[in-house]
């Protein structure tokens, strides 16, 4: 119904050459701006989102919030507001070249773990400009993340869509909600976190728990739910505990302290996620620092009993990656790796003194290091459960 747009000239200053995507909540387009000799893209919503007065002033907040975000790796918003003639609201931002990640895995396939890490710290640095200003992103999925090249730098991200899932919640779109006790689940099912297919308040541990599915989709092409139609996912981020990716892609080989940061990423619980995005991309920067790394550097991975899953570090005992063992890996909480092995070597001691205790003539035992301290080799298995229609317990 917008085709006609093609070839107009709107708000005194776009020619609309062209429509490059449509998506929920409508059409966005390429036009030329003569006066700033540039191309821009247009996003332009449906017609009905115009006659709500909730709507439009939520837009405004919005994008408002939207265009005030500067980060280099955040789309930059132009213009927004209501075209003149049928008042439809609009967001003009910069055009963009590329692919967004989605199509990108299509056409593909898995990418190479140190390239997503790369693009996966730059999307954290702008989530964390977003949510330090109280902007949470609420959609985050591969449509949403674009891959482009700047300045002539390749692989440079952009954060597309900030803050206009809460126009999506205020649209109110049959086939995009659930009902639950709280209220309405709004969100993309395949990405969207525990808490939010709960409808409850969200904060910035609910993109990053988007982020890491989204992570880990890039890494395998495949999600870490059994597959679903897209409504079941919402029960599987409830309640199903997520396979690794050794699990769903073997073959891979990807290394285990991904396994273990997206792991984290992806708890049910927030808190026992990265507690900010800075945190999140600390870790992947440890990851990157190592990358290239000897031997001895992935040894230290091996702290965590974790190691079993690793195909590729030399210093891992168990050299198939081990399903059941794998998830055991997912740290609950680990700030860091001092604390870890801090841990680890307290627990391994207490279990010495346990040991030494029930055993009263033997000599003390010494803590073995690898003593697979963690009890919780409750690792959930990842047996697929079978999907669960609906998501409220
Ligand atoms: N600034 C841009 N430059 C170039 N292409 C863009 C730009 N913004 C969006 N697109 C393209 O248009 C497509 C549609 O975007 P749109 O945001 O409308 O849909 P979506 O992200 O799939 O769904 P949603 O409505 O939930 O955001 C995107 O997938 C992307 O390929
Ligand atoms: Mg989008």
């Amino acid at each position: 119904m917008t085709e006609d747009l093609i070839g107009k000239e709107i708000l005194g200053q776009f020619r609309i050459l062209e429509r490059i995507g449509r998506g929920g909540m409508g059409e966005v387009y390429k036009a030329a701006q003569p006066a700033m000799d540039r191309l821009v893209a247009i996003k332009i919503l449906h017609q009905k989102l115009a006659s709500r007065p909730d709507i439009l002033s939520r837009f405004r907040r919005e994008a408002r919030a939207m265009s005030r975000l500067t980060h280099p790796n955040t789309i930059r918003v132009f213009l927004y507001g209501q075209l003149e003639d049928t008042g439809q609201l609009y967001i003009a931002m910069e055009y963009l070249e590329g692919d967004d990640l989605a199509r990108l895995t299509r056409r593909d396939g898995p990418m190479a773990p140190h390239r997503a890490a790369r693009i996966m710290v730059q999307v954290l640095s702008a989530l964390e400009e977003a949510h330090g200003v109280g902007v949470v992103h609420r959609d985050l999925k591969p449509e949403n993340i674009f891959l482009t090249t700047q300045g002539g730098i390749a692989d440079t991200p952009k954060v597309l869509d900030f803050g206009l899932a809460k126009i999506k919640e205020d649209k109110l779109r049959p086939g995009s909600m659930v009902l639950t006790r709280e209220g309405m689940v709004f969100g993309t099912p395949e990405f969207m976190s525990p808490e939010q297919a709960r409808g409850e308040t969200l904060d910035a541990r609910s993109d990053i728990y988007s982020l890491g599915i989204i992570f880990f989709e890039l890494l395998t092409a495949k999600l870490p739910f059994p597959q679903s139609k897209p409504m079941e996912y919402i029960a599987h981020h409830i309640k199903t505990p997520p396979m690794t990716m050794s699990q769903v892609r073997p073959e891979l080989g990807i290394p285990n302290e991904l396994e273990l940061i997206i792991g984290r990423a992806i708890e049910k619980k927030r808190e026992d996620r990265y507690a900010s995005a800075a945190e999140f991309a600390q870790a992947l920067e440890a990851f990157l620092a190592n990358a290239g790394a000897s031997t001895s550097a992935s040894t230290t991975n091996a702290t965590p009993p974790a190691a079993s899953g690793h195909a590729s570090a030399p210093s891992v005992p168990a050299a198939a990656p081990n399903p059941t063992n794998v998830p055991a890996a997912r740290p609950a909480a680990s700030p860091g790796k001092g604390l870890v092995i801090g841990l680890l070597v307290l627990i391994a001691a207490l279990l010495g003194v346990v040991i030494w205790l029930l055993l009263s003539a033997a000599p003390p035992a010494a803590p073995a290091p690898h003593a697979a301290p963690e009890a919780p080799a409750a690792a959930p298995s990842p047996s697929p459960t079978p999907p669960v229609a609906v998501p409220q317990p």
